[in-house]
C-alpha cells in the first residue's frame, strides 16, 4: 500500500554528503538520513575522529564512506567531492554543517586572524564547496543544500559577535543560491539551532548565567543533538518538495521571547 510516510520522507537511492560529522549536529544527521534509507559521505578535519564515527554509524547499518577534508581547503574540497562522486557516483544532499569559532570575547577585542577562520570556514567554505557539489553533480541533476547556521545569525549573543556576522550572511547566501540555482532544480534552506548541547558549545551551556536565563526559555532547556533531526530530514526529503530558501529557526523558542 502507497506510505506518505515513506512516499515523503524516505531518501532510498540517495546519497548525502554531510560535513563535520565526526560529532555533534553532523553526526546525528548522518544517523537520520542512514535510517531514512540514504547512502553517507562524511568528513571532518582529522580522520581518526571522522573514522570512529563512521564505525558508529556502520553499527546502525549505515552504508558510509569516511573522509578527512578541512572544508577551508580548497584542495581538499575538491579532492572530498572527488571522492564522493567516485564512491557513489552522486550527490544528492549536501549539509554544510562544519563550523568553527576560534575565540571568544568583546567585539572591540576581535582580531583579524580569528575573523578569517570563521570566515573562511562558515562563509567561504560552504559557498565553494557548494560550487564543487554544483559541478559535480547537482547543476545537471538537482538536489537538496542545507546549511547549519546559527540564532546567532538573528540576534547578537555577546562575545561572538563576529561568528554571529557571518552566520547572518550564510543566512543570506542561503537565499541567494535557493533563488540563483531554482532552474537547476536545487532547493537550498537553512537551519539556526539555538545553543545545543555538544562540546563546540560547551563554554555557553556551562555558563551559570545562560543555565539561569534559559528557565525563562518557552522550551526552558538547551537543545539536545535529537531535537535538529527532524527538520534536516524534513529539509532533505520530498516532505518539503515546494520549500525553499527558508532559515529554519530550531532554538526552544528563544528568538520569539527567550533570554540567553
Ligand atoms: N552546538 C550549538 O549550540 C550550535 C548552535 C548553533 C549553530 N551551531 C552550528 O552547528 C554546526 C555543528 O556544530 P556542533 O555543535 O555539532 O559542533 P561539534 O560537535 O564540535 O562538531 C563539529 C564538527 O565539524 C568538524 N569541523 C570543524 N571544522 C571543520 C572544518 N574546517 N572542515 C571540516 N570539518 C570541520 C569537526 O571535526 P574536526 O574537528 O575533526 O574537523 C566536527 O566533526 C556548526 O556549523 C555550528 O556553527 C551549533
Amino acid at each position: 500500500m502507497d506510505n506518505p510516510i515513506e512516499r515523503n520522507f524516505s531518501l532510498k537511492g540517495k546519497t548525502a554528503l554531510v560535513t563535520g560529522a565526526s560529532s555533534g549536529i553532523g553526526e546525528a544527521i548522518a544517523e537520520c538520513y542512514a535510517a531514512a534509507g540514504s547512502r553517507l559521505v562524511i568528513c571532518g578535519r582529522r580522520l581518526e575522529t571522522v573514522e570512529e564515527a563512521a564505525k558508529r554509524l556502520r553499527e546502525t547499518g549505515a552504508d558510509v564512506l569516511a573522509l578527512a577534508a578541512n572544508i577551508a581547503n580548497d584542495e581538499d574540497r575538491k579532492k572530498l567531492v572527488a571522492e564522493a562522486m567516485a564512491w557513489s557516483g552522486r550527490i544528492d544532499i549536501l549539509v554544510n554543517n562544519a563550523g568553527a569559532n576560534p575565540a571568544m570575547g568583546a567585539l572591540e577585542n576581535l582580531e583579524e586572524k580569528d575573523l578569517d577562520v570563521v570566515l573562511n570556514v562558515n562563509f567561504k567554505g560552504i559557498l565553494f564547496l557548494s560550487q564543487e557539489v554544483f559541478r559535480a553533480w547537482m547543476g545537471k541533476n538537482g538536489g537538496n543544500i542545507i546549511n547549519i547556521s546559527s540564532i546567532g545569525g538573528s540576534r547578537c549573543m555577546h562575545g561572538i559577535s563576529g561568528y554571529c556576522a557571518v552566520k547572518a550572511g550564510l543566512n543570506h547566501l542561503g537565499r541567494c543560491m535557493a533563488a540563483e540555482w531554482g532552474k537547476y532544480g536545487i532547493r537550498v534552506n537553512t537551519i539556526a539551532p539555538g545553543i545545543i548541547r555538544t562540546k563546540f558549545s560547551k563554554a555557553l551551556w556551562e555558563n551559570q548565567q545562560r543555565k539561569e536565563n534559559i528557565k525563562q526559555n518557552p522550551i526552558p532547556r538547551f537543545g539536545t543533538i535529537e531535537d535538529t533531526i527532524g527538520t534536516a530530514l524534513l529539509l532533505a526529503s520530498d516532505a518539503s518538495a515546494y520549500i525553499t530558501g527558508q532559515n529554519f529557526v530550531v532554538d526552544g523558542g528563544y528568538l520569539i521571547s527567550g533570554t540567553l
